[in-house]
């Protein structure tokens, strides 16, 4: 008989979770066993309090975590069967876990799973290569996958009129000092175990730049563009804005970036026009679509970069005292 998942489980999968991306790197999750079953929660301590007063990009980030943790078990032969937000009254879990019938994974688990450790956000420019139309459909289908949708912003027009929503949504958020002292306080220039390395954090930011950047790094670059003239922009969208819409779009966006890494694309993210409610709305009318944009992507060749730092698996597992 299945007696459920075990804490060996639970650790070996939870080392693949953590190398999600999140919201300044603040990774906003916790993760337990709970009569056998793996259950994935938002950590309200790390819930940044200007920048995501909604927890919006806390549950986005859990998302992306709960879909490598999926991948993870899958892959280790026991797939799991997930409930999202299984406890009405518990906003705060986000996900439930519970074996599956146990089967080999398949190939495609095993290639996004091998993608895992080499995904990392690129926020240096991208070179002129233009992205494959059969990559672009690709990133397509790993977002249809998970129940989301993808609408890649085609054209000079359309690229300029995005870049403009996202500067105003940028100004916004720049005139409010808490908004700015929050940013600071998760750039790291020494040894942390999270918040954003400063040599991660891409080149400092120009008005000249075609898309707004947020300032994380501390590399100085020369005057000029240096971006790519027509950057691959992609919105990634749930078909509404509940917190189960944000957990969709967490694991779809993780789909969507292990894609990217496996077909050897670079991407960088882009939320100031997703956590400014009048500029999603803007956004969302400009696209013409149904349900909530949640994300917006950067996609292209980059240049090799190097995966940010994550808390330890011990430090991010909650084990009752009968499971240790
Ligand atoms: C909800 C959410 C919003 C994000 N917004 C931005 C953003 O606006 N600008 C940016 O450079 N990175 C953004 N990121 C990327 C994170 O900063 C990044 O994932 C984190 O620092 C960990 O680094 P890694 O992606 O290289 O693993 C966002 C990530 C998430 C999940």
């Amino acid at each position: 008989m299945d007696t459920g998942f075990t804490v060996d489980h639970l650790r070996a999968a939870v080392r693949d979770a953590v190398r999600a991306p999140s919201l300044h790197n603040t990774q906003p999750w916790r993760f337990r066993l709970h009569d056998g079953g793996i259950e994935v929660a938002v950590d309200p301590l790390r819930r940044l309090p200007v920048t995501d007063p909604s927890g919006w990009g806390a549950r986005l980030s859990c998302g992306a975590a709960l879909f490598n943790l999926r991948l993870s078990l899958a892959v280790a032969g026991r797939p799991a069967r997930v409930r999202l937000r299984p406890y009405p009254n518990d906003p705060e879990v986000v996900a439930r876990l519970v074996p599956d019938r146990p089967r080999p994974p398949t190939p495609a688990q095993r290639t996004l799973h091998a993608a895992v450790p080499r995904r990392f956000s690129n926020r240096a420019p991208f070179g002129p290569d233009p992205v494959p139309a059969d990559l672009r459909w690709r990133l397509g289908e790993a977002a249809r996958a998970e129940r989301c949708w993808l609408e890649l912003v085609i054209g000079v027009s359309a690229v300029n009129a995005f870049a403009e929503i996202a500067h105003t949504a940028h100004r916004v958020l720049h005139r409010e000092a808490a908004y700015r002292a929050e940013l600071a306080d998760w750039v790291r220039t020494g040894p942390a175990d999270d918040g954003v390395p400063a040599a991660a954090g891409g080149p400092v930011s120009q008005p000249q730049d075609l898309l707004p950047t947020r300032d994380f790094g501390d590399r100085d670059r020369a005057p000029g563009r240096d971006f790519e003239a027509e950057p691959l922009v992609a919105v990634l969208g749930a078909p509404g804005n509940t917190s189960v819409d944000q957990i969709l779009a967490g694991q779809a966006l993780q789909r969507v970036l292990l894609t990217a890494t496996d077909a050897g694309l670079s991407a960088s993210l882009l939320s100031q026009p997703i956590e400014v409610p009048g500029a999603r709305e803007v956004l969302r009318r400009s696209l013409g679509r149904f349900g909530t944009p949640q994300m917006v992507l950067r996609v292209g060749y980059g240049r090799p970069g190097w995966a940010t730092p994550r808390r330890d698996v011990d430090e991010v597992v909650d084990l009752l005292v009968d499971q240790v």
